[in-house]
């Protein structure tokens, strides 16, 4: 049954886009010219804001933003920052390092594998052994929040194993920045990536790329692509404060705001607060409930759940996931390639009561359905 559109929105409990707050989408409201100056103040606040929120504010990082969803970021990375030739390791535990790997297939850049169990994070010590075994390895990649699970990448040890080979270390933290602590320098990495829908809680319609300065300025000439090329991108915005070509405008707007939501907030620390009770609430109330979670908890960010499918014939994700839609809340598909599973996001403009709330309605759903769980 197709929901009547109200002012009510569903609540999202997704991975991204996500449920934001009233004054983000508020901050919409206005049309602003790409060349004005108060657009280029807002993006330079913006750009100073990010790197604030990464803890690398005047520690020789710059952020540069991309039109275009997270994946367009990533491509721009290994489009514009690996050197000709040039051979990136990567360290792959769920669906985004096996979508890096692809971005360099096509991209037509060398790659060496490390594959690791989906319920596993990714091994240093098996990314050692392969920089070791294959010489002239450019550049390390991985994904910090694997969101196909929720599992958190060891991206200290992994930093430290590609500087000890001399590597550039590119870590994808989609949906982990701004409410994960990352220590960008401790960690080694020289290009971070997120973007705008997911813990700094804007609406989509960019990416950004935390980067070393002196990494990026070494990559002069290498570019594959004129639109993804990051540091022509930076050298636009550091030049005049303007983007190359047409900017998400509102979008922009609703980030500048978001990323002032996310200071009132307490920052990343209190940000993440939030999240992580989310998911304690929501896990407490799923097993209480007779789910079980595919992770072990010890593997488990607070970002995003992967629950197993039950065990009952009268299971069927579709009519789940409908059933909870009709009463106003989205949850999200599984992406895990080996066991059947769904998903349950806590990230977003959601707190305590609406998990709560959510809980209530797939206990709902549950009898409704006429499903038997065991707690
Ligand atoms: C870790 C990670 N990488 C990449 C992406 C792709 O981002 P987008 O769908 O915005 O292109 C996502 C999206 O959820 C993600 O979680």
């Amino acid at each position: 049954m197709p929901s009547i559109p109200g002012w009510k929105d569903q609540i999202l409990f997704t991975p991204g886009p996500l449920t934001t707050s009233r004054t983000v989408k508020q901050a919409m409201l206005r049309d602003l010219g790409s060349r004005d100056f108060e657009f280029i103040e807002t993006v330079r606040a913006i750009r100073n804001g990010l790197l604030a929120a990464g803890g690398v504010k005047d520690k020789g990082y710059d952020a540069i933003i991309l039109q275009g969803s997270g994946t367009f970021s990533v491509e721009a990375v290994f489009a514009s920052t690996v050197r000709p030739g040039g051979k990136v390791l990567i360290a792959v535990n769920g669906a985004y390092g096996d979508r890096m790997l692809h971005l360099c297939k096509v991209l037509g850049i060398a790659t060496v594998e490390v594959r690791c169990p989906e319920h596993q994070p990714v091994d240093p010590a098996a990314v050692k052994k392969a920089l070791h075994e294959h010489p002239g390895i450019t550049d390390v990649a991985t994904v910090h929040c694997e969101t196909t699970t929720g599992i958190i990448n060891p991206i200290g040890e992994i930093g430290a194993q590609a500087h000890a080979a001399g590597a550039q270390f590119f870590v994808d933290a989609m949906s982990s920045f701004g409410a994960v602590p990352i220590d960008i320098e401790g960690a080694r990495i020289d290009y971070l990536v997120s973007s705008a829908n997911k813990c700094i809680e804007g609406v989509p319609g960019f990416g950004f790329i935390i980067a070393r300065r002196a990494a990026i300025e070494a990559t002069d000439g290498w570019a594959r692509s004129v639109s993804l090329d990051i540091l022509a991108q930076l050298r636009g915005l550091e030049k005049n404060g303007q983007f190359r070509f047409t900017p998400p405008t509102h979008v922009l707007l609703a980030f500048h705001q978001a990323l002032l939501e996310l200071e009132q907030e307490g920052g990343v620390p209190g940000r993440g607060a939030r999240y992580r009770n989310n998911y304690d609430t929501l896990v407490a109330g799923m097993r209480a409930m007779g789910f079980r979670e595919y992770l072990p908890a010890e593997l488990q960010g607070y970002i995003i759940t992967s629950f197993l499918y039950p065990d009952d014939p009268k299971w069927d994700f579709e009519d789940f996931y409908t059933r909870l839609n009709e009463r106003g809340f989205t949850i999200y598909p599984g992406k895990v390639s080996n066991a059947d599973c769904f998903r349950i996001g806590n990230i977003g403009r959601i707190f305590e009561s609406d998990v709560r709330d959510l809980l209530a309605a797939i206990r709902e759903t549950i009898d409704a359905m006429g499903l038997q769980l065991h707690a």
